[in-house]
């Protein structure tokens, strides 16, 4: 469903040309929750940034259901964006919206009624647990609750396919558990294929079924998850696991 044909991208700047991709190739099927992992730089945000086109790709296709999107504009771009919701680290919600607001922005843009804009938004909050929020602003919310928010906000187009960048990083050990699980339902519920970027293992082992490991903008292995962490085949792999289980040590010595 989504492919990644010798995807490379370079960014040129006034302190020179970073290559921050080079010559990726992914899969992404129907259903998966696809997880890319590496450490910070490594280039996951670029990657996943370029499967929505907010990055032009320098070279290479990106594919979404057999069609090269990778020179959409205009209402081609518009309604391939319709179609991948996104979610952030920091929520990026609006501060001055109310959470409901918050849910009904993409339908106004999309030019959807105000009554059934209202409708969809509430019937989103209450599949992610805050009916009771709608009139609320982000400021009164837990960082989980604002997550949840922008769940919902991201779900509002129907999207087929989700993309989630670093989304639990900002939350605590249980906050992250519910939202994983949260994400997980709308994967296998509403049938949302998702991409995950993470830097945290135990985040892609609760979630992924499949995962790349991106070091330095290449890929070093793909694969199943328990695959790919039960029997590493790159360096970069093993670097990851050795840094998770040295914090997990860390952290049960305190
Ligand atoms: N707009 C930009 N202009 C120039 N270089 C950039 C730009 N965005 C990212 N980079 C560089 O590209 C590389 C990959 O960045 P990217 O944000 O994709 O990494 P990441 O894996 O998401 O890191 P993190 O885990 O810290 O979020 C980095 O070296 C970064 O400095
Ligand atoms: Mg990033």
């Amino acid at each position: 469903m989504i492919v990644l044909d010798h995807l490379s991208k370079t960014y040129v700047g006034s302190a020179g040309a970073h290559e921050a991709l080079c010559d990726i190739n992914l899969h992404v099927e129907s259903g998966d929750v696809f997880g890319i992992i590496g450490q910070s730089g490594a280039g996951k945000s670029t990657l996943v940034r370029c499967i929505n086109l907010l990055e032009r790709p320098t070279a290479g296709r990106v594919l979404i259901d057999g069609a090269d999107v990778t020179d959409y504009s205009g209402k081609q771009l518009i309604d391939l964006r319709q179609s991948i919701g996104m979610i952030f680290q920091n929520f990026s919600l609006f501060a001055q919206r109310t959470v409901l607001r918050n849910v009904t922005f993409p339908l106004e843009l999309h030019g959807t009624p105000k009554k059934q804009a209202e409708a969809r938004a509430l019937e989103l909050l209450e599949l992610v647990g805050l009916s009771g929020k709608a009139n609320n602003y982000p400021s009164q919310l837990s960082g989980g609750q604002q997550q949840r928010v922008a769940i919902a906000r991201a779900l509002a187009s129907n999207p087929k396919i989700m993309l989630c960048d670093e989304a639990t990083s900002a939350l605590d050990t249980l906050t992250t558990h519910s939202i994983l699980g949260l994400l997980r339902d709308i994967n296998k519920e509403l049938g949302v294929t998702m991409v995950v970027i993470t830097h945290s293992l135990s985040v892609a082992e609760q979630i992924c079924n499949k995962v790349a490991v991106i070091e330095a903008g290449s890929i070093a292995e793909q694969g199943k998850t328990a695959d790919v962490f039960g029997n590493p085949q790159s360096a970069a792999t093993r670097l990851l696991i050795e840094a998770d289980q040295g914090f997990a040590c860390a952290k049960g010595g305190n």
